[in-house]
């Protein structure tokens, strides 16, 4: 391999070859996916857009580790995730991936703070690195405006100020991947915009790589490039 090709390889964080992804329901097998090649470098914002039901969530499971492809390969950094043992997909999940989905997910007997710190807690330094973290994680609240209710519970906050929990906590980790799924899905338009601002700003600002499923064009126009689901596959 010359050395640009060796760059390149990389540069690429995720690349999945030929994923497939059917379910069975009773004697019926939807496919969903059917030979999805997709490729995204180091740093890159793309957005995923395509019909309801196209298979934009399904992916996202996929390359996030969450749900097995039923063919085809995923790579992370090179990396073949599902042949991985599922303890160690499980800590690349938690340490290397950073998910905003439609819904909040918080924790609701945590207050904001602790549910920002939830991804290091599983870290066996954790106890010796507490002050540490925690100083990270009031940063991020305080980069999405919320430094003022960290110690509130989730329930007594707007639905737009939970998904900003949810950003910092997606973040908390540094993660190599961000994935957001329809994350102002569930928000008002301008509550919306506002989320999209701080998900830019924590994520492209700072040389993260995105993926990003979204309905709207003008979000989309917002990534490095776009890419659509149709029939199972993905084309540009
Ligand atoms: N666990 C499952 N069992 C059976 N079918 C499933 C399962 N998960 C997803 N599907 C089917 O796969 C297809 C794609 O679903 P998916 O959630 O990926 O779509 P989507 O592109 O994210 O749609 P939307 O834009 O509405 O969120 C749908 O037809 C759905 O019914
Ligand atoms: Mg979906």
């Amino acid at each position: 391999m010359n050395e640009s090709a060796t760059s390149a390889v990389q540069d690429t964080v995720l690349e999945t070859r030929n994923v497939e992804r059917s379910f069975k329901l009773l004697r019926n097998e939807i496919r969903v996916l059917r030979g999805v090649d997709f490729a995204v470098r180091r740093g890159e914002v793309v957005a995923v857009m395509g019909a309801s039901g196209a298979g934009k969530s399904t992916l996202l499971h996929i390359i996030g580790g969450l749900d097995r492809p039923t063919g085809g390969t995923v790579l992370i950094n090179g990396q073949d995730l599902f042949r991985m043992s599922a303890a160690r997909r499980t800590e690349f999940r938690a340490e290397r991936v950073g998910y905003v989905f439609q819904a909040y997910h918080l924790l609701p007997e945590l207050d904001v703070v602790e549910n920002v710190l939830l991804p290091v807690m599983r870290r066996v330094n954790w106890v010796s690195r507490a002050a540490r973290y925690r100083e990270r994680a009031m940063e991020l609240l305080r980069q999405v405006g919320l430094e003022e209710r960290a110690h509130h519970r989730p329930m007594e906050l707007s639905g737009g100020e939970q998904q900003r929990v949810a950003l910092a906590r997606a973040l908390m980790n540094e993660p190599e991947l961000v994935l957001a799924d329809e994350p102002t899905g569930n928000l008002d338009s301008q509550t919306g915009d506002l989320i999209l601002q701080h998900l830019f700003g924590l994520t492209r600002d700072q040389g993260h790589t995105l993926v990003l499923v979204t309905h709207n064009e003008a979000v989309a126009e917002r990534c490095d490039r776009t890419v659509h689901m149709v029939d199972g596959r993905l084309a540009d």
